[in-house]
């Protein structure tokens, strides 16, 4: 939700803090702030509402009055109080000797505010966190272990609820800085004689590749040649090294204007990254797959849980998982799945899609599933975060950071990642022959040129968006996995244009939301492929004429050498023809890039929607 990042080493600490909320920013941009340690027993502090270059305009000139060699920043997704100078993170307690920023939220600040308040400490901010600076000033100032910020840090810890990630600074220890976690990521870089703490790796990738992904309820200690990890709580402390194995390049725009543009063009490599090593000679085989063949077998029944886009991945995935193992495939927002009561037991098998592995909802999903007894397959892009970590197994989708806001290639990857499972469950099952499953992957495998060869008729579909940026509505209609598409570009074209845009069923247009068309207005129809789906294809037609009798301008996206399809279409966008259940895969490209063009001929910011973070960890 927010980025923090922390520095202590012997280069000076502005520009490393700057740089890493600048990779960071993705997280949150409601306002940036940093904190640096000069080393002298000062504590400097400057934040400014708004996105961080509103931080560095008004850093300008007066940077030199921010020299030291540690530092913490933070940019912000407003939780508690409005994106304001005064809400931006660091915060300070006590003297002002200590600062502290914060991922998350303390479910019981209010309370904790109430008692520092008849204590007599004047808050003077909104948040949350200020309740976390003053509590740590106390205790450092005279609590029972006075003057030792790591402990002082743990008995703090102990007395917060809720989601954070805190990273604090004292002025009185200028090289130590000490973090903590709980519900929230936190990783170490591991540098030469310098350490940094950070939401992801993003923000240090650029000086060290070697990482500490921080475990439940734990607290690090970072000076510039160690990082100690302890427990704040009962628990043994279960941290874990690793090595990143991208590099900078892949966390820069890449000669692209912006993240988005760049990471839709990668998504033939995310698919392909995505298959790599999951097939044998004999069979799909799925990496840290701690459910052997045997629980698979045992399956009876899949729930898919996941948020947004990942969810409209999830519907994808219902159509070819029971497709393939003739298994009831249910497909949930995770943020309702645990308050409705769902009939889970041992042989249920729920897979938890989400791109961060942080989202709160898919998260809490996946504890109360795991509390039912059912088993947990996470897919999910960033290495060991919370939850595969909470779940019995994990597929990796390998699509690489993704900085945009809103998701592209972790779409293609998590509908390749689920077509995978499919085919493990099938195999597994026994309802796919090892021949019929080595087929299926075989054309999977043929996915990312069918991805490549759709990026490069975009061209037409970009000119076609500036038109339709003044329209008031864009409907989206898709039949079987096509619906998922419209779902997915009416998702797309919400967050980025902020346009009224629906994604329909077509089938149920009639039942309803036929009354909404009007004259010249934009409707966006995924055809089903006329030669393995002739039956949908037909009904699909019928379909578009219905809405083009009420004047509906029909923006028709089929497979090459439809030829039935032209007439219909006001406009008419082709793809590569691919096998239908993997349609998706090159149907959800023009929608990007409608949902993208308009966004930039509207003048928004597409990296940076309004209101979004790119992950959500609150509920
Ligand atoms: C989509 O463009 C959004 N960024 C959003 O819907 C996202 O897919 C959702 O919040 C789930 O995130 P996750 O995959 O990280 O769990």
């Amino acid at each position: 939700m927010c980025g923090i990042v922390g520095y202590t080493g012997s280069r000076q600490a502005l520009p490393l803090v700057l740089e890493g909320l600048r990779r960071l920013e993705y997280r949150g941009y409601d306002s940036a702030g940093i904190a640096v340690l000069d080393g002298a027993g000062g504590l400097k502090i400057a934040k400014k509402a708004g996105v961080l270059a509103n931080l560095d305009g008004h850093l300008g000139s007066g940077s030199l009055a921010l020299a030291g060699r540690a530092g913490i920043g933070h940019t912000r997704w407003a939780t508690h109080g409005g994106p304001t100078d005064r809400n931006a993170h660091p915060h300070t307690g006590g003297s002002g000797k200590v600062a502290v920023v914060h991922n998350g939220i303390i479910e019981n600040f209010a309370a904790l505010r109430a008692d520092l308040e008849s204590a007599g400490t004047r808050m003077r901010s909104d948040t949350d966190t200020e309740v976390v600076a003053h509590l740590l000033a106390a205790a450092y100032r005279d609590g029972p272990t006075a003057g030792d910020l790591p402990a002082c840090m743990a008995a703090v810890c102990r007395k917060l609820e809720g989601a954070f990630t805190l990273v604090a600074a004292h002025a009185d220890v200028p090289s130590v800085l000490v973090a903590a976690r709980r519900n929230s990521p936190l990783v170490v870089g591991v540098g030469e004689g310098e350490m940094f703490v950070a939401s992801d790796v993003s923000a240090f990738i650029a000086h060290t590749r070697d990482a500490i992904e921080l475990g439940q309820d734990q607290l690090v200690v970072i000076t510039p040649d160690s990082a100690e990890i302890t427990s704040f709580a009962a628990a043994e402390p279960d941290f874990k090294r690793f090595r990143v194995d991208w590099d900078v390049a892949a966390a820069e725009k890449g000669g692209f204007s912006t993240f988005m543009e760049k990471e839709i063009f990668e998504q033939p490599v995310a698919v392909e990254r995505t298959l790599l090593g999951h097939f044998d000679g004999s069979g799909v085989v799925l990496d840290e797959q701690r459910l052997g063949v045997r629980e698979l077998r045992t399956v009876d029944k899949v729930y898919v849980v996941a948020c947004g886009t990942a969810y409209h991945s999830g519907l994808v995935a219902k159509y070819a998982i029971e497709h393939w193992t003739r298994l009831p495939v249910e497909v949930e927002l995770a943020s309702e799945f645990r308050y409705r009561d769902p009939v889970l037991g041992r042989d249920t098998l729920v897979v938890a899609i989400s791109q961060s592995g942080e989202t709160a909802d898919t998260l809490e999903a996946v504890r109360y599933a795991r509390r039912q007894r059912a088993r947990v397959l996470a897919v999910c892009n960033t290495n060991g975060s919370q939850i595969p970590r909470e779940s019995d197994a994990v597929l990796y989708t390998r699509a690489g950071p993704e900085v945009g806001v809103a998701a592209t290639k972790t779409f293609l990857a998590q509908v390749t990642a689920n077509y995978l499972v499919g085919l493990a469950l099938a195999q597994a099952r026994g309802t796919k022959s090892r021949g019929e499953v080595a087929w299926e992957y075989a054309a999977l495998s043929r996915m990312p040129e069918a991805v490549a060869a759709t990026l490069t008729v975009m061209g037409p579909v970009r000119d076609l968006a500036r038109e339709l940026a003044h329209s008031p509505a864009v409907l989206f209609l898709g039949r079987h996995v096509g619906y998922p598409v419209a779902l997915e570009g009416a998702l797309k074209l919400k967050e980025l244009a902020y346009m009224h845009a629906e994604g329909f069923a077509a089938g149920e247009l009639k039942h309803g939301p036929i009354a909404l068309i009007e004259n010249g207005l934009p409707v966006v129809v995924t055809m089903p492929s006329p030669k393995s789906r002739p039956i949908l294809h037909s009904k699909m037609l019928s379909n578009i004429r219905e809405i083009q009798a009420r004047g509906a301008r029909t923006i028709v996206v089929a497979e090459e050498f439809d030829d039935t399809v032209a007439p219909f279409a006001d406009y008419l966008i082709e793809l590569p023809r691919v096998p239908a259940l993997f349609q998706p895969l090159v149907a959800a490209i023009p929608m990007q890039i409608i949902a993208a063009e308009i966004a930039r001929s509207r003048g928004y910011d597409i990296d940076k929607p309004r209101n979004l973070a790119k992950s959500v960890t609150v509920e």
